[in-house]
């Protein structure tokens, strides 16, 4: 099923002196139970296409349909509600807020949505947590856990909505080969339980996971590897 189509988006960026055309023109759809590998050099479009995707920034010509639907012609509240609902987001270096404990992080998006009751929500994030391998961890503040555990706090709080879109930007750029794996297993896994789960890297390891790699270069898809 189709999670999310991208039809001719284009994003500039205007400074002083020059137009940067950091998405030029990309056409690409995405299914659900896939996982999709962006590829490409530093400065080729990636984290402006992710974040584009993710509904953290805006297009300036095209359209992105979710589940079908157009949001480029919504309003900013109706967008923010399916950036709540659908949406997980890992970041590079984790963003974590270093004043709550592990827990507290992934109940955290559970605040803007009226799905879970408030007496849920600890029991919910402890067993996101779980699911990440940090049961034992859970009362952690991110400075008292190492890199990779930061990150997969991440993505327990990703999934703390449960988003049928998991979208990561280098999620394992800051991490060790043995941390790389165990997070890239754990974004596998989600894809094979049915996510879309899209996923910036520019490192060959990520041609053991993913389905399909697309290349990217300035703005524009050069290539894609089908391997399914
Ligand atoms: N806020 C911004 N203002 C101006 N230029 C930007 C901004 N963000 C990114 N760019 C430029 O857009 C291009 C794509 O950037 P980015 O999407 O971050 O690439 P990548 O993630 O592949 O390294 C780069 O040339 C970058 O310098
Ligand atoms: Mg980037």
């Amino acid at each position: 099923m189709e999670a999310i189509k991208l039809e001719n988006v284009k994003k500039n960026y205007q400074t002083k002196d020059e137009c940067i055309h950091a998405i030029d023109d990309i056409t690409y759809t995405f299914q659900y139970g896939k996982f999709y590998a962006i590829m490409g050099h530093s400065g080729s479009g990636k984290s402006t296409l992710i974040q584009c995707i993710g509904l953290l920034d805006i297009i300036d010509s095209g359209k992105i349909f979710i589940e079908g639907e157009n949001i480029t012609t919504l309003s900013a509240k109706e967008k923010n509600k399916i950036k709540n609902e659908k949406i997980g987001f890992v970041f590079q270096n984790y963003y974590l807020n270093n004043t709550m404990r592990a827990y507290e992080n992934v109940m955290l998006p559970m605040f803007i949505n009226k799905k879970f009751k408030s007496t849920d929500k600890k029991a919910r994030a402890i067993e996101l947590l779980k699911s990440v391998d940090l049961e034992n961890r859970y009362n952690h503040f991110p400075k008292e856990l190492s890199g990779g555990e930061q990150q997969r706090v991440a993505i327990a709080r990703a999934l703390a909505n449960n988003p049928s879109i998991i979208l990561a930007d280098e999620p394992t750029g800051n991490l060790d080969e043995k941390n790389e794996t165990g997070i890239l297993n754990i974004l596998k896994e989600l894809a094979e339980e049915g996510k879309c789960v899209i996923v910036v890297s520019h490192n060959n390891t990520i041609y053991n996971y993913a389905d399909e790699v697309i290349h990217i270069r300035y703005g524009k898809v050069v290539s894609t590897d089908n391997e399914s």
